[in-house]
């Protein structure tokens, strides 16, 4: 690890778990926790809890838990240097730039730079080269200004589908740096050479929050499919959590964003003045994405096109962005014409109906309420039954009962049926859904604690918890730590699992590191970070600790040398020379 330990104490000093965590989490005091819904799964009673004298959280609907940094790590998908990056920055801190950077950094960094430099070239041959020509021309002709073309970077990949290589070859990079971008191809068979990945296509640039290019989206100007061809997943991309030119429309957001479909309509809006608009990327919306969003505001407007699969997809956002607190106005650009088409086809007053259609959008609940509708014949009566049943059930998904009673009493007005009819009919909806929760939750919660986090335990239940319960006593006290590393050896762990973590707990102990929660996360990858809080958070001290400790050591040394023929047999070379030794040891006593 390249980043100096005092600055890391430091910036842990500085960071408070609930101030971190509630940017994310709307957390409620409950006794001396914090408690909110977990954002790593979908919940609607909460079981995410924070632990500030304990420094850590904890999920035990899902059982992921951890310190800050293990939380930036899991909610922001990066890695353990990035994490402290974004924590650091949030306490006004800088991470001094290490000089030895691991592999995966160092990869990760040479993409950026790589894609950098590409983003350069398609820009320089959309506005130089001969073959730029048309392509520019294009872009002119689907009235986008220079001014625009230059703020989102747009470019042009030649078609030759060797100049990107040679350039960026010419630049220094190698050629498995520029795979793994997924700039370049390699072709399988004959000789192996590299070519460009993107050819004859506009490129747009997909860029971070910190505005790095992490991607590329490539369109064809002519009617071959695919339409679109993307970066797919690479070291420094995930589809799935970022957002088309949220780099700009974070600067300007006022509580609310635009979600469209494509990237022309995100240009097209940003032109337009509508610099809110943000797209997904190829893929249906995610609920990381919706996470990202509702960092930034607290309503989407949702503006897919109309047709059918556009109205498949608004159902399918509002299901994700509801239960991520969002609120959410949907609009349904009319004739079926996408935002960017809309826009173009008013000329100058293309803009101002825009918006208006935005300020006149209905929320999600009348959304749903008025596509239902459609299917329905509300002159016959058993249709009217019909759609009102389907109706509160709708209207029994919404959380907040002061809100189901304004739509109820509405659509008792607006159907001429009694509302206390139609009120009954929702309530039991609702009590139907959170019936159906409890079980969800007891179900999840149950699994949870019965789960042997150990699985891989040799079969040896009572060795494993003697062995979780010897590195939760010493992750707690550190003077009990600091004698129990000294006389156990981590070869006479029965479990794997188990054994590697307390390995790795010695070498921090040798080395003079602290072994508490807040200590450890540089060692640990999240999965293992979340089985240490879960032993941590259910672990009831004994009064006496020191013996406690003794005890289960001796527990895991009779463990150790009671193995089965099979067990004995599946064990790797290490543990049968110390089982040996410790059987030797019985026999002949010390010395
Ligand atoms: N998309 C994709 N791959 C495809 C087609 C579409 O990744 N083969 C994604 C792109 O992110 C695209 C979005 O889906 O922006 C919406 O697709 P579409 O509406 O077809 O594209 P537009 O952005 O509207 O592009 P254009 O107006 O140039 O047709
Ligand atoms: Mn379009």
């Amino acid at each position: 690890m390249s980043i100096p330990e005092e600055f890391v104490q430091e910036l842990k000093m500085r960071t408070d778990i609930e101030d971190v965590i509630s940017s994310y989490v709307t957390l409620k005091r409950s006794g001396n926790r914090l408690l909110g819904l977990c954002p790593f799964h979908r919940e609607k009673t909460p079981s995410f809890v924070v632990n500030k004298d304990g420094n850590y959280f904890h999920c035990f609907g899902c059982g992921v838990g951890g310190d800050p940094i293990t939380f930036i790590r899991k909610i922001e998908n990066v890695d353990y240097v990035d994490a402290l990056k974004i924590l650091a920055s949030r306490a006004g801190m800088t991470v001094p730039e290490g000089k030895a950077d691991d592999g995966m950094r160092k990869l990760k960094n040479r993409i950026l730079e790589a894609n950098r430099e590409a983003a350069r070239f398609f820009y320089g041959e959309l506005m130089k080269s001969p073959a730029g020509k048309d392509a520019l021309s294009y872009l002119h002709g689907r009235q986008l200004t220079d001014k625009t073309i230059v703020h989102f970077g747009l470019g042009y990949s030649p078609p030759e589908r060797y100049k990107l290589t040679n350039y960026l070859m010419s630049k220094g990079f190698k050629g498995d740096e520029l795979i793994a971008a997924n700039l370049i191809c390699q072709s399988k068979n004959g000789y192996g050479q590299y070519f460009d990945r993107f050819s004859d296509r506009i490129m747009f640039p997909i860029m971070d929050l910190g505005g790095n290019v992490i991607a590329f989206g490539g369109r064809i100007m002519t009617d071959i499919k695919p339409k679109y061809l993307n970066t797919s997943e690479t070291p420094v991309f995930n589809k799935r959590k970022n957002l088309f030119a949220l780099n700009f429309a974070k600067y300007v957001v006022k509580g609310q964003l635009i979600l469209v479909e494509g990237y022309m309509d995100v240009i097209a809006l940003h032109q337009a003045g509508f610099e809110t608009a943000v797209a997904t990327l190829g893929t249906a919306l995610t609920e990381d994405q919706a996470r990202r969003i509702k960092q930034y505001c607290d309503e989407v407007v949702v503006c897919y096109d109309s047709d059918e699969a556009g109205r498949k997809a608004t159902l399918r956002a509002i299901e994700i962005l509801r239960p991520a607190g969002l609120k959410i106005k949907v609009m349904n650009v009319p004739n079926g014409k996408d935002p960017d088409e809309f826009i173009k086809s008013y000329g100058e007053h293309g803009p101002s109906r825009f918006g208006l259609l935005i300020e006149k959008a209905p929320n999600d609940i009348d959304y749903r309420l008025n596509e239902m509708k459609k299917g329905f014949d509300l002159n016959r009566p058993e249709q009217r039954v019909d759609f009102l049943t389907q109706a509160s059930s709708v209207l029994a998904s919404i959380d907040n009962p002061v809100e189901r009673d304004v739509y109820s009493a509405r659509l008792s007005d607006e159907m001429n049926v009694q509302k206390q009819a139609i009120s009954s009919l929702v309530e039991s909806g609702v009590k139907h859904e959170r019936e159906r929760e409890r079980r969800e939750y007891r179900r999840r919660v149950n699994q949870n604690l019965s789960v042997q986090m150990n699985m891989n335990n040799n079969g040896n239940l009572r060795a494993a918890k003697a062995e979780e319960a010897i590195i939760t006593i010493m992750m707690i006290n550190s003077d009990i730590a600091d004698r129990v590393y000294r006389e156990l050896r981590p070869e006479e762990f029965v479990t794997g699992y188990n054994r590697s973590i307390y390995a790795v707990l010695v070498k921090r102990l040798q080395a003079g590191k602290g072994i508490s929660i807040s200590d450890v996360s540089e060692d640990f990858t999240v999965e293992e970070m979340s089985m240490l809080v879960k032993l941590i958070d259910s672990y009831s001290p004994e009064t006496n600790p020191v013996s406690a400790a003794d005890t289960y050591i001796s527990i895991l040394r009779e463990e150790g040398t009671k193995l089965s023929p099979e067990q004995i047999a599946g064990a790797d070379n290490d543990t049968i020379m110390e089982l040996i030794r410790q059987t030797q040891k019985k026999k002949f006593g010390h010395g």
